[in-house]
C-alpha cells in the first residue's frame, strides 16, 4: 500500500493516481498543514506546491518521505532537489509524468519494503551456517544436520551442479563436536588417476617412481576431522576397494607399506551424477554404494524450490555490494519475476552468478531486467519442447548457451554456472560440436 498526500491545487487528474496500483490518496483540506498530516499518519509520498519550507518541514518531520514538487517556475529547482525533493514539475497539465514518477517512487518503495522484509528472514532462521533456504525440503536438511552432526562417521550428499553440496559438506563439519578439527578437501575427479590413492592414504619412499619420501595422505591430515571426497563418482575402480575397506573397519595402508592405519576422520561424500547409474554402467561398486547410501542428503535443484530464489538474490546482493563496492538495494519486480520463471540448470551457482554480472552492469543501485542476461531464451529452448526428457533438455539448454555465446566454452561454462572442465565432459558426453 502506498500512501500519497496530494497538498497542491495544481490541475491533477486525481482519478489517474487513484487507479494506481495500490495507491491510497488523501487530499489535504484548506486548513490543513502537509506537515500536521504527515506527522499523524502514514504517508509514503507528498506531492506538493513549491514551497521550500514546507518541503524541508516534510523532510524532516520524516526523512523517507518522498516529496514531489509542482511549480518548478516558482521554485529554485536545485535548492529543492538538494533538500531531498524526488522531482520537480512544471504546474501544467503534469498528470502523465506525475503518474509516472510515482510509479517510480512506488516500485523503490516496495522493492525497499521488501528488502528490509527478506533482510529480517535472513538473520533468523532461514540461514544455516551460511546456508540460506526457507524451502521446507532445505529446512528439513538443516534439521537432518543437525540431528546427524554429533554421531555421524559418513555422509553422502547428491544433487546437481551447483545445488550447495560442498556448502552443506562444511556445514556437516561445523555442525559436529569435531568442527575444531581439519576438514580437508578432495575432489575426485581433478586429480590424476594414478596420484589418488596416494593422495587419500600417503605412501613409503620408493614405493613408485618418483616417491622420493615417505608422504603423509589425506585420511592422515585429516585427523579427527572431516576428510571432504568431492565427485565420488568419479573415483577410478581400482581405487574403490580401499576406500570401501576404510568405510567397514577403519584401516588403510598407506601405498608401499604393509603396516596398516586406522583412519579416524569423519568422511563426507559428494555426487553431482546419480551414483546408482554409476553403478549399473559398471563405473562404480555396488558395495561401495551400498555402504555410502544410508545416510544420503539429496538437495534439489533450484527449480524445484523457487521460494528461495528471492532470499538467495537478497544473500548475494549483499556480499556481492560488498565485494565490488557497489551498493544496489534490490532487483525490480520484472526482474525478480524473471529470475523466478528461469529454470536454472547451474542451480545457485548460476544465480550467484547472474547476480554478480547484474550488479556490475546495473546503472542506478536498482537491478533492471535489462541488467540480466537472456534468461527467458534459454528458458524457452528447455520448455519450449515439454516431452523433452531431463536430460535432452540439458543437452538442448547447453547446445544453445555454446551457440549464444558463439562457442567460447569459458564464456559459455560461466553462464551455465559450472566449471569449464565440467561442461568439456557434457560435451562429450552429448557428443556437441
Ligand atoms: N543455499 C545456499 N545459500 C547460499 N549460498 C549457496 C547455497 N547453495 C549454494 N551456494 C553457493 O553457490 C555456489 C555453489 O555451491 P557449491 O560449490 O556448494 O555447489 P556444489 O553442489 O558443490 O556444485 P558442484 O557439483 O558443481 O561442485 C557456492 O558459491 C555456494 O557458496
Ligand atoms: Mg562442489
Amino acid at each position: 500500500m502506498l500512501n500519497i498526500l496530494l497538498a497542491t491545487q495544481s490541475t491533477i487528474n486525481e482519478s489517474r493516481i487513484n487507479t494506481l496500483e495500490g495507491a491510497r490518496v488523501t487530499v489535504l483540506r484548506a486548513f490543513e498543514s502537509p506537515v500536521d498530516i504527515v506527522k499523524r499518519a502514514a504517508v509514503d509520498i507528498v506531492l506538493l506546491e513549491a514551497d521550500i519550507e514546507m518541503l524541508r518541514a516534510v523532510k524532516s518531520a520524516d526523512p523517507r518521505i518522498e516529496v514531489i514538487m509542482i511549480g518548478a517556475t516558482a521554485v529554485d529547482v536545485v535548492a529543492a532537489v538538494r533538500e531531498g525533493a524526488y522531482a520537480v514539475f512544471e504546474p501544467l497539465d503534469i498528470t502523465t509524468e506525475v503518474v509516472h514518477c510515482l510509479e517510480q517512487i512506488g516500485e523503490q518503495m516496495l522493492v525497499r519494503r521488501e528488502t528490509a522484509a527478506l533482510e529480517q528472514v535472513l538473520s533468523s532462521k532461514y540461514t544455516f551456517q551460511g546456508i540460506v533456504g526457507r524451502n521446507p525440503n532445505m529446512l528439513e536438511i538443516f534439521n537432518f544436520i543437525r540431528r546427524i552432526a554429533p554421531y555421524f562417521r559418513s555422509v553422502t550428499i547428491t544433487g546437481e551442479t551447483g545445488t550447495g553440496k560442498e556448502r552443506i559438506a562444511r556445514a556437516l563439519h561445523e555442525e559436529s563436536p569435531v568442527a575444531d578439527q581439519p576438514f580437508v578437501a578432495l575432489n575426485c575427479g581433478g586429480i590424476v588417476r594414478e596420484l589418488i590413492e596416494s593422495e587419500l592414504f600417503g605412501h613409503m619412499k620408493g614405493a613408485f617412481t618418483g616417491a622420493l619420501q615417505d608422504k603423509m595422505g589425506l585420511f592422515e591430515a585429516a585427523g579427527q576431522g572431516t576428510l571432504f571426497l568431492d565427485e565420488i563418482g568419479t573415483l577410478p575402480l581400482a581405487v574403490q576397494p580401499h576406500l570401501l575397506r576404510v568405510l567397514q573397519d577403519g584401516s588403510f595402508r598407506r601405498v608401499g607399506s604393509t603396516q596398516p592405519q586406522t583412519a579416524r576422520c569423519r568422511i563426507v561424500a559428494a555426487a553431482n551424477v546419480d551414483l546408482q547409474e554409476e553403478v549399473k554402467a559398471g563405473r562404480f561398486r555396488e558395495d561401495l554404494y551400498f555402504r555410502l547410501a544410508p545416510l544420503t542428503i539429496h538437495l534439489p535443484p533450484l527449480r524445484e524450490r523457487k521460494d528461495d530464489i528471492p532470499l538467495l538474490i537478497r544473500y548475494f546482493l549483499e556480499r556481492i555490494s560488498a565485494k565490488i563496492g557497489k551498493r544496489i538495494a534490490g532487483v525490480s519486480r520484472p526482474a525478480q519475476k524473471a529470475l523466478i520463471a528461469y529454470h536454472w540448470p547451474g542451480n545457485v551457482r548460476e544465480l550467484e552468478n547472474v547476480i554478480e554480472r547484474a550488479s556490475i552492469m546495473a546503472g542506478e543501485s536498482f537491478i533492471q531486467s535489462q541488467d540480466l542476461p537472456p534468461l527467458a531464451a534459454a528458458n524457452a529452448t528447455a520448455s519450449a519442447n515439454p516431452a523433452l526428457s531431463l536430460e535432452a533438455a540439458v543437452k538442448a539448454h547447453i547446445e544453445a548457451v555454446l551457440s549464444q555465446c558463439q562457442g567460447n566454452r569459458s564464456r559459455a561454462a560461466k553462464r551455465l554456472g559450472i566449471s569449464r572442465r565440467s561442461l568439456i565432459r557434457k560435451i562429450d558426453k552429448y557428443q556437441l560440436p
